[in-house]
C-alpha cells in the first residue's frame, strides 16, 4: 500500500507539472483512476499528455478529453464511479469487453454533455441505474448482449434527444415503462428511431400508451420477452413504422383491425404468440416485404386473397395457423417472391404455382398438409418445393424430389476467391486482394431474420470501407461470407477485415475498427467480433506503469525541490487516489492455470462460467504434448479428440473442433454456457475450454473406460453381462432424466446413441456430447426447429416428419439405445433397422420373448440369466411408440429400470459394480473416448425406412 502511494505521488507530481497546461487535471486524474482499476488498457497511456496524439483511444477538445474509445481492448475489472468526472465526455465506446464486468455506476450519470454510450457485449451486471435519465443529451444508448437485470428505469423517457435504445440480450425483465403523471416512461421518447428490447424477460402487456401519434419510431422490436395481453391498437398511431417484432412471446387476443392502416411496414413479426380471433387483413400494406404469422390460434380460414397483392413480399410464413383451401397460382407470380412457409395447415386440392411464377423464387414449404395433387411443367430446377406429410406423398411414395426435406442453412456462400492458389500460413487467410493476412473476424448478426436479397449487402462491404478511411484505419478489404441459419433461428452472416499496413494489425488498430463496428445503427445486424491476438502479446498495465514511474523518477530527479508541491497537490486528490486503488483488482499475478487471469480478447464471447476454467492454447498444447498423434483417442467429423493431463496430474479429454467445422463462436459459447451449468454423476463434466486464435477446444474429464459402443461393440475388450449393462443403461437414463427434468432451462440432448455414453472406471454411465443440445423453456411443449438434427438409426421418426421437438425424441433415441444393449447390434445394420427386426420378431407368448435368436451372445440366451429383459422390451418398445406422447417420461424410464433391477436373481451382483465379468482372462480396456457425433448428419435425406448404413 505504501508503495502504491508513493507510486501515486511521483505520478500525479509528474503529470500534474508537465501535462497541466494540455489536458485538465481533473480529466488526468479521472484516466489514471481507470488505469488503475481496470487491466490491460492501452501500454500507450504512458507519455504525458493524454490529450496529445500518442494515448490510444483518446480524443480531446481544448486539452478537455471529449471521446474515449476503447471497444475490443481486453479491459478487465469492474468500471468505477471516476467514469463520471469526465464531464466534457461525448462518446464512451467500451464495447467488446467480455472481462469488463461488475454493475454500471450510478455516477454515469454525472456525464452531462455525453451523446454516445457504447457498452455492447461487455460483461454488466446489475441494474441499469436510474441515474442514466440524467444523460440529458444523448443520442445512442446501445447496452446490447450484457446481463444487465431489472427493470428498464422509467427515468430512460427523460432522454428527450435518444434517437437508439438496445437493450437487446440482456435479463431485463418487469413491464415496458411509460409515463404517468410526473413519471418519465419510453413514450416521452419522441425521437426515438429504434427500440430495441428483444431476447430480454420483459413481461405483462405492451402499454397502450406507449405509442403516440407524435412518435418517429421505425424499429419496435420486443420479440422473445414474456409479454402477455392483447396487441394495442395503438400501434397503427406511428405511422412512421417500418419493423415490428412481438414474436416469441404470449400475446394473445385479436390482432386490432387497424393494423394495415400502417402504410410503410416492410417486415412484421406476429408468429409463435397465442393470438387468437381472425386472421388479420395485411390488405394495402404495400411495402410489406417479410411477413411471420406462424404458430397462433387464429380462426380457421382460407388462404387470404389479400396476399397476392402484396407486391413487395419475398418471405411469406404462415405456419401451423389452420389455412385452408387452395393457394392461388396468382401468389406465386409476385416477382419479389422467394421464400414461402406454410407448414403444418389443413391446405388442400392440387398445387399450382403457375407459368408466370416470380424468377426469385427459391423454397416453397408446405410440410403437413393436405395437398393431392402437384403438376408443374417445366420448374426451375433451383426452387425446392417440399410436400412431405401430404397425401400426393403418400400415394406416389418417396421417389418424386418434393417429397423430400432438405436443409435451409446455408443461405449463401460467397463465391470462391479468384486469387492464384496461395497457402497462407496458418491462421491467415487470403484477402480480397490476394494477400496473406491476420484478418479480424467476426459475426455480423441480423436483428430480424428477414435476408431479402444478398445484392442488398454486397455493398455493405464497401460503405464500411469508407468509414474505415474516415476514420484513417489501414484496412485492406472486408470480405462477407456464408449467410446462414443458426441454430436459435438467427440470421448470421461471417465478416473478415483485412489489413493493409502490415500482415497484421495491432491493438490500437483493432480498437479502432470495433468501434466503428460497435456502432452499426444504419445497418440491420449486430456485429460481434472472435478473438485477435496473434501479435502484440499483452503486456499488463502494471508493467507498464512501473517502466513509466521508474522514467518519471529519474526525469523528475532533477526538480526535487517542486516534490513539496506535488505533496500538497497528492493530499488534494487522496481520497479519490485511495478509492482508486481499494477498487483496483488483486489478483494481477498469473496463476499456475493461466486462464484465471482472464488474459487477452479470449475471453470475450464467454461470459457466466461457473467452475469451468479459461485455458491458453499455450497449455493445451503442452498437455497433450502438441497434439501428438499418441494422444489422439477418437475423431469426428467435428474435430478430434486427445488424452492430455493438465500440470497438477488430472487426466483429461481434450476436444478440439476442425478449423472449418460449421460450429461458430456464439454456438461454442452456447454448449460451453450448457455444459458448465449441468452437474451430474452421469453427465460428463466440462473443466475448461480454450478459445484462442480460431480455436474452438473443450477440456473434459477424462473418462477411462471408453464409449457404451465400444464395449457393447466388443471393441474395447470390456465385457458387460446382463445386470451390468442394466446398470448402465439406467446411469445413462438418469442423466437424461435429470437434463429434461432438473435443469433449468431444461435440455434436449438430441444426439443420444452409444457411442456418446461413457464408461468410468467404476462402469458408471455418462453421457457426453452436447454440440446437438438444444435448450428450451420446457421440454414438454414441442419447439419447431428448422433443421432435424441427430443420428441416423437413432432419430426420432416422428420429430423427422414433423420437426417438432420434444423431450420424448430423446426418449426415443433410448429405446433404440436399449435395444442395442440387448442385440449388440447397430441400429442399422445391413440394411436392417433394429426397431422393426426387434418388433416383427417379439411373440410375447415365449420365453424371452422369442428373441433369443438375436440376444447379444455374450450376455447368454438362458430366461434364467437374462431375468427382467422381458420387462425390459416391453419398455424399450413403449420408448419406441410412434407418436411422442405415448411414449413415458424419462424418468418414468428410470423408475422402471430400477424396479427390473430389484427383480429376484439380479440385485446380487449389486455389491461391486465396478468387478468386470469377462471371458477373457486378462481386460484391455478401451481408451477410446468419442466425443462427437461421429454420424450426426443434418436434417432432410435419410429415408425413414433406413436403407443405408452407417459407416
Ligand atoms: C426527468 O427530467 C425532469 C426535468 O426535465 C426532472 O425534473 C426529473 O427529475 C427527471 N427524472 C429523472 C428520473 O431523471
Ligand atoms: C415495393 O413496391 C413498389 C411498388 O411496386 C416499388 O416501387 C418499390 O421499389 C418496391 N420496394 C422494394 C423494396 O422492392
Ligand atoms: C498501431 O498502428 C498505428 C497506425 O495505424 C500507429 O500509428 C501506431 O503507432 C501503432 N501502434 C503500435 C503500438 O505499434
Ligand atoms: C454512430 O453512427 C451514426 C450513424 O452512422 C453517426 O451519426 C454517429 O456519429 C456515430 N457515432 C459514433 C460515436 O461514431
Ligand atoms: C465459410 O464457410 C466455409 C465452409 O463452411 C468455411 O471454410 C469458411 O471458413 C467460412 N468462412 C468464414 C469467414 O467463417
Amino acid at each position: 500500500m505504501g508503495e502504491r502511494v508513493l507510486v501515486l505521488l511521483v505520478l500525479v507530481f509528474t503529470f500534474f507539472l508537465v501535462a497541466e497546461a494540455e489536458t485538465a487535471h481533473e480529466d488526468f486524474i479521472a484516466l489514471w483512476s481507470l488505469m488503475d482499476t481496470l487491466k490491460n488498457t492501452p501500454a500507450s497511456w504512458s507519455g504525458s499528455d493524454p490529450c496529445g496524439d500518442s494515448w490510444g483511444g483518446i480524443k480531446c477538445t481544448d486539452s478537455r478529453v471529449t471521446s474515449i474509445k476503447l471497444s475490443s481492448t481486453s479491459l478487465t475489472g469492474e468500471l468505477s464511479g471516476d467514469i463520471g468526472s469526465f464531464s466534457e465526455l461525448e462518446t464512451l465506446d467500451l464495447s467488446y469487453n467480455k472481462a469488463l464486468t461488475g454493475s454500471l455506476p450510478p455516477e454515469i450519470g454525472n456525464l452531462q454533455k455525453l451523446s454516445s454510450l457504447f457498452l455492447v457485449d461487455c460483461g454488466f451486471t446489475g441494474p441499469i441505474p436510474d441515474h442514466i435519465g440524467s444523460l440529458e443529451q444523448l443520442v445512442f444508448l446501445s447496452l446490447n448482449k450484457n446481463s444487465f437485470s431489472g427493470t428498464i428505469p422509467p427515468s430512460v423517457g427523460n432522454l428527450s434527444k435518444l434517437t437508439w435504445l438496445d437493450l437487446t440480450e440482456n435479463d431485463l425483465e418487469g413491464a415496458i415503462p411509460v409515463s404517468s403523471g410526473s413519471m418519465p416512461g419510453l413514450d416521452k421518447l419522441l425521437n426515438a428511431k429504434h427500440f430495441h428490447l428483444g431476447k430480454n424477460k420483459l413481461s405483462g402487456k405492451i402499454p397502450p400508451q406507449l405509442f403516440t401519434s407524435e412518435m418517429t419510431l421505425i424499429h419496435v422490436l420486443l420479440d422473445n420477452n414474456q409479454l402477455t395481453g392483447n396487441i394495442p391498437s395503438t400501434l397503427g398511431l406511428v405511422q412512421s413504422l417500418e419493423v415490428v417484432r412481438f414474436d416469441k412471446n404470449s400475446l394473445n387476443g385479436h390482432v386490432p383491425q387497424n393494423i394495415n392502416i400502417l402504410k410503410n411496414l416492410q417486415e412484421l413479426y406476429l408468429s409463435n404468440n397465442k393470438l387468437s380471433g381472425p386472421l388479420p387483413s395485411l390488405r394495402g400494406m404495400n411495402l410489406l416485404t417479410y411477413v411471420d404469422m406462424s404458430n397462433n390460434s387464429f380462426d380457421p380460414s382460407d388462404f387470404p386473397p389479400w396476399l397476392p397483392m402484396l407486391w413487395n413480399l419475398t418471405t411469406l410464413k404462415m405456419e401451423n395457423i389452420q389455412l385452408t383451401g387452395e393457394i392461388p397460382a396468382t401468389f406465386f407470380s409476385l416477382v419479389h417472391l422467394q421464400n414461402v412457409v406454410l407448414n403444418n395447415n389443413n391446405l388442400n386440392g392440387s398445387l399450382n404455382i403457375g407459368t408466370n411464377y416470380g424468377k426469385k423464387l427459391k423454397r416453397i414449404e408446405l410440410q403437413d398438409n393436405k395437398i393431392e395433387r402437384f403438376e408443374q411443367k417445366d420448374l426451375a430446377s433451383n426452387i425446392k418445393i417440399i410436400l412431405v406429410n401430404n397425401p400426393i406423398c403418400h400415394e406416389e411414395g418417396e421417389t418424386q424430389s418434393y417429397c423430400s426435406d432438405a436443409p435451409a442453412n446455408v443461405l449463401y456462400t460467397a463465391p470462391t476467391s479468384s486469387c492464384p492458389p496461395v497457402t497462407c500460413r496458418s491462421y491467415q487467410d487470403l484477402s480480397p486482394k490476394c494477400k496473406c493476412a491476420y484478418p479480424l473476424m467476426g459475426i455480423l448478426s441480423f436483428r430480424t431474420p428477414s435476408f431479402p436479397d444478398w445484392q442488398n449487402y454486397s455493398h455493405f462491404g464497401e460503405d464500411l470501407m469508407d468509414d474505415f478511411k474516415a476514420n484513417y484505419l489501414p484496412v485492406d478489404s472486408v470480405s462477407l461470407k456464408n449467410l446462414t441459419l443458426n441454430q436459435l433461428q438467427d440470421v448470421e452472416l461471417s465478416i473478415q477485415v483485412f489489413p493493409s499496413r502490415e500482415d497484421h494489425f495491432n491493438r490500437t488498430e483493432i480498437s479502432s475498427i470495433t468501434s466503428v463496428l460497435s456502432n452499426l445503427t444504419n445497418y440491420p445486424f449486430y456485429f460481434y467480433p472472435y478473438p485477435y491476438e496473434y501479435y502484440e502479446p499483452m503486456e499488463s498495465s502494471k508493467k507498464s506503469n512501473v517502466a513509466f514511474v521508474t522514467g518519471a523518477i529519474v526525469g523528475c530527479s532533477v526538480v526535487l525541490v517542486l516534490l513539496l508541491f506535488a505533496g500538497i497537490y497528492a493530499f488534494y486528490q487522496k481520497k479519490r487516489a485511495e478509492k482508486a486503488i481499494a477498487q483496483s483488482n488483486p489478483f494481477s499475478e498469473t496463476s499456475f492455470m493461466r486462464g484465471q487471469r482472464v488474459s487477452k480478447d479470449s475471453k470475450i464471447m464467454i461470459p457466466q462460467l461457473k467452475g469451468v476454467r479459461q485455458f491458453s492454447f499455450a497449455e493445451v498444447k503442452k498437455c497433450t504434448r502438441n497434439f501428438s498423434q499418441d494422444n489422439d483417442i477418437g475423431s469426428g467429423g467435428y474435430g478430434k479428440v486427445y488424452k492430455g493431463t493438465l500440470p497438477n496430474g488430472q487426466l483429461v479429454a481434450i476436444k478440439r473442433a476442425r478449423k472449418d467445422s460449421n460450429q461458430g463462436g456464439l454456438e461454442f459459447k452456447a454448449e460451453i454456457e450448457l455444459l458448465s451449468r449441468v452437474h451430474h454423476n452421469n453427465l460428463v463434466s466440462l473443466i475448461g475450454f480454450c478459445f484462442e486464435r480460431g480455436e474452438q477446444i473443450l477440456v473434459y474429464e477424462y473418462v477411462p473406460n471408453g464409449t457404451l459402443y465400444d464395449t457393447i461393440s466388443g471393441k474395447s475388450g470390456l465385457r458387460l453381462d446382463w445386470p451390468r449393462r442394466l446398470k448402465v443403461i439406467l446411469g445413462a437414463a438418469k442423466g437424461l432424466a435429470y437434463l429434461h427434468d432438473h435443469a433449468n432451462p431444461c435440455i434436449i440432448h438430441r444426439d443420444i446413441k452409444s457411442s456418446n455414453i461413457l464408461l468410468d472406471d467404476h462402469l458408471n454411465a455418462k453421457v457426453a456430447d452436447f454440440g446437438l443440445s438444444k435448450t428450451m423453456v420446457d421440454c414438454n411443449k414441442d419447439h419447431i426447429t428448422t433443421q432435424v438434427k441427430g443420428t441416423l438409426g437413432y432419430l426420432d421418426p416422428e420429430y423427422y416428419t414433423t420437426q417438432r421437438l420434444t423431450e420424448k425424441s430423446d426418449v426415443y433415441s433410448f429405446g433404440v439405445l436399449m435395444l442395442e444393449m440387448i442385440t449388440a447390434r447397430k441400429p442399422i445394420e445391413r440394411g436392417k433397422y433394429i426397431v422393426k427386426v426387434v418388433r416383427d420378431l417379439i411373440d410375447r407368448e415365449k420365453e424371452l420373448y422369442g428373441l433369443e435368436e438375436i440376444v447379444d451372445p455374450v450376455i447368454g440366451s438362458e430366461s434364467s440369466t437374462l431375468k427382467g429383459l422381458e420387462n425390459f422390451v416391453d419398455l424399450s418398445m413403449k420408448c419406441l411408440q410412434e407418436t411422442g406422447d405415448d411414449r413415458p417420461s424419462m424418468n418414468d424410464v428410470v423408475k422402471e429400470i430400477e424396479s427390473i433391477l430389484l427383480m429376484d436373481g439380479l440385485n446380487n451382483t449389486s455389491g461391486s459394480i465396478a468387478s468386470i465379468s469377462s471371458t477373457f482372462d486378462e481386460i484391455t480396456r478401451g481408451t477410446s473416448q468419442n466425443l462427437f457425433s461421429n454420424e450426426s448428419f443434418d436434417s432432410g435425406v435419410v429415408p425413414l425406412q433406413p436403407k443405408i448404413e452407417p459407416k
